[in-house]
């Protein structure tokens, strides 16, 4: 048998022009200026993220892979034969590789991105690898509700949420409190979720890994004012913004700021928007929730924390949750 990727049952969701117009005006018209970072992953931003995962400084990915490499196999005498994995944001592939090849005859895979030219061809990737997995990728923002597509021909035992990267510090506590609770009811009865949390540390660690010395990071950052130019005919100073990322104790997060390097404005969309010099955009938030305040954000969401695994170093941990 050939694993089979639903093409047809694609929902097409990929956020559009308008959408990004909409959120610059919006972000960019509020004080203080913000910008949502799910618009960093268009094709240069996802080609950008995959570099920075390759970065010396860049921890995160490359501990999260030892963790799962190292205890996948737990992972999935915890989940059981049969299960179908949904994971919120596809990424290169290389995580759900590990899980799928330690899950005894996984029956579905459903990948959930907003950038679906990069999860299409991750998909087809997998599909030549795992035969027998039934494939149905969702081009969705997984920040709002959507509905899981049918799986003909498959029958999971149970649903598995698989949310690793440390994504999900990129909400605000309350919103993955809500994300929880959304994904909760997606999964139904009987279900788990992974997730991969980044942990609190020394600040030299945190800044150094959202601002790496060969400014990959800072590319990624200004990808935001790119986009700007080329899709929304912005007409600003790349160059008159700096990238900036600052630990803060108090929030337990890495802000990531463009920081205006002048007086001067942006227009966009009929709209001018007016900088004073050093004032920034804000574009991104990465929360680091200690363990004990990870399980408490899992279970004001209705989860039940059961287990969780880290490096020896505890720099990160992985998380598993059942629905009850
Ligand atoms: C999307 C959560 C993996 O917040 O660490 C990397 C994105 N931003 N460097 C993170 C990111 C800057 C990243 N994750």
């Amino acid at each position: 048998m050939t694993a089979r990727i639903d093409m047809l049952r694609l929902h097409d969701l990929e956020p559009t022009i308008e959408e990004f117009r909409e959120a610059v005006v919006a972000g960019l018209g509020s004080t203080p200026k913000t910008l949502p970072c799910k618009f960093f992953y268009d094709a240069e931003g996802s080609r950008l993220f995959d570099a920075i995962c390759e970065l010396p400084e860049y921890y995160p990915t490359r501990t999260e892979l030892a963790i799962l490499r190292r205890h996948a196999g737990e992972m999935a005498d915890e989940i059981g034969p049969d299960a179908g994995i949904v994971e919120f944001g596809s990424g290169a592939g290389i995580k759900i590789r590990l899980l799928l090849a330690a899950l005894e005859r996984p029956a579905a895979y459903v990948p959930v991105d907003i950038s679906r030219e990069h999860m299409l061809a991750a998909a087809q990737d997998l599909a030549a690898e795992f035969p027998g997995l039934r494939i149905a990728p969702v081009c969705a923002d997984y920040t709002r509700t959507f509905a899981l597509p049918a799986l003909p021909g498959a029958h999971p035992q149970s649903m598995v949420g698989f949310f690793p990267g440390s994504t999900i510090g990129n909400f605000a506590p309350s919103e993955a409190v809500a994300f929880l609770a959304r994904a909760r009811r997606l999964l139904g009865r009987n279900a788990l979720m992974l997730v991969g949390s980044d942990l609190p540390k020394d600040r030299e660690t945190l800044e150094a890994a959202y601002d790496d010395a060969a400014g990959v990071t800072a590319a990624f950052n200004r990808n935001l004012l790119v986009r700007m130019q080329r899709e929304l005919a912005a007409e600003l100073d790349i160059d008159g913004f700096r990238h900036e990322a600052r630990w803060c104790p108090v929030q337990r997060r890495v802000e990531m700021h463009l920081v205006s390097l002048s007086r001067q404005e942006i227009r966009v969309a009929g709209h001018r928007f007016a900088f004073e010099r050093g004032e920034t955009i804000h574009t991104e938030n990465s929360h680091k929730y200690s363990l004990p305040e990870f399980r408490a954000l899992a279970g004001r969401s209705g989860w039940l924390p059961a287990r969780c695994w880290t490096d020896p170093e505890e720099r990160f941990a992985v998380h598993l949750l059942r629905s009850g």
